[in-house]
């Protein structure tokens, strides 16, 4: 007779090894909360609420009906020439950087995926990768998934947020294979100027390390004077970075899936190469939009980062009024501060106790690596008015939040 027994398959110690991922935990207390009939106001995750721009819808859509192609079939594995070829050209008009488009670009189905493949790529288990910590949890769970070493270089409020590359011990110097850089920075809202960059673009070619910059936030400064740079500036660059872009925060389209890497041939090559094996790039018609929104989307962007500046203000001014002594971010759609005194570090237990008082939810800083301990996040994704409501329910939680 069959053994009728039930039984699991074991997952793979890569995966039954990683801790579960911050915004999930996040997202089944607001679920359940929610399911449970309570008002909540989500300001844990940086989801734009706003919609993308009429001529990037009707890119996409456009697209579906397009008798010129057939955007339905299978694709080309590295993208739309159309696609790489607009990068090239905003790269050139933003920055001033000249890319390759067909060899020193790629299209990435968001870029927390080309990030992941990248590591993928490049990390043997044992091999180390210096993040930033605070940084963008997403980076933990990839480099864990390579078996990588992890080594958190700390941020400092009192650097700016830019870290201290003579914190990185030699040892572990020698161990890493890559450095990821984000500038704009999330979690810390922290920017940096092409005089820091070059000198991590130095640290690493004396290191031979990779230089990862994400990169998804450069639309998002609030000194329109000084725009964020590009670590590509900076000469010689090429020769040791490549750099992630995002069309989720800039665009207004988080949920499309869209971003690209520029670099070298070389590992923008292997990186396209490893992504051939397991995806078959972004459909068509994204691909169409994006390209609409580079080539056509200044106005969304500067509409973007007036709205978020704003919201910015809003916020900081009810914070502090609150007796919340936040700093103020010069980029990015996030607030990063330290919690109240009357929490100590326990950051989970302070954006526990919001939550269950007022229903607002924030993010922990605990999740974003182990400097970002006694901290927490704040993301801009509500309007005006529900701002408001956010300060009138904080304020009625009763708490002492002087820090
Ligand atoms: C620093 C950073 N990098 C990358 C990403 C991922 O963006 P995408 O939507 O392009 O995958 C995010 C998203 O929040 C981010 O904050």
């Amino acid at each position: 007779m069959n053994d009728q027994t039930p039984f699991v398959v074991p997952c793979s110690e890569r995966v039954s090894n990683l801790p579960p991922y911050v915004f999930a935990t996040l997202f089944r207390m607001r679920d359940e909360a929610v399911a449970a009939g309570r008002d909540v106001i989500d300001l844990s995750v940086g989801n734009p609420d706003v919609r993308p721009a009429p001529a990037v819808l009707a890119a996409l859509t456009g697209s579906l009906e397009d008798d010129s192609w057939n955007v339905h079939r299978y694709g080309t594995f590295n993208g739309l020439p159309r696609f790489r070829e607009a990068i090239a050209d905003w790269y050139f008009e933003r920055f001033g950087v000249r890319i390759e488009p067909h060899t020193q670009s790629l299209p990435l189905i968001g870029s927390k995926e080309g990030l992941a493949n990248l590591m993928r790529a490049y990390l043997n288990p044992g091999d180390a990768i210096i993040l930033p910590s605070p940084c963008y949890p997403a980076y933990f769970g990839a480099a864990h998934l390579c078996e990588a070493e992890i080594f958190e270089l700390k941020l400092r409020e009192e650097d700016g947020f830019v870290p201290r590359l003579e914190d990185i011990p030699l040892d572990v110097a020698g161990r890493a294979k890559m450095l990821i850089l984000n500038y704009p920075n999330n979690p810390t809202g922290g920017v940096v100027d092409l005089v820091f960059f070059a000198k991590a673009v130095d640290w690493c070619r004396k290191n031979r390390v990779m230089l990862v910059s994400d990169a998804a936030y450069t639309e998002l400064g609030y000194d329109t004077e000084n725009p964020p740079p590009s670590v590509l500036q900076v000469p010689g660059a090429f020769d040791v970075a490549v750099e992630f872009q995002s069309l989720s925060k800039s665009h207004n389209l988080a949920g499309w899936r869209v971003g690209f890497a520029v670099g070298a041939g070389e590992p923008i090559g292997v990186l396209a190469k490893l992504k051939s094996h397991v995806d078959f790039s972004l459909f068509g018609g994204i691909q169409m939009a994006a390209v609409a929104a580079l080539k056509h989307g200044g106005q969304t962007v500067r509409d973007n980062r007036a709205q978020y500046l704003h919201r910015r203000n809003q916020m900081v001014a009810g914070y502090r009024k609150l007796g919340w002594q936040v700093p103020t971010p010069p980029a990015t759609l996030y607030i990063w501060a330290r919690i109240p005194r009357a929490w100590g570090d326990d950051d989970f237990a302070f954006v526990r106790d919001v939550f269950a008082k007022t229903g607002v939810l924030l993010s922990p800083g605990s999740g974003f690596g182990v400097h970002g301990r006694g901290y927490c996040r704040t993301s801009l994704v509500a309007p005006d008015a529900q701002i408001a409501k956010v300060m009138g329910l904080l304020e009625g939680a009763g708490f002492d939040w002087s820090r």
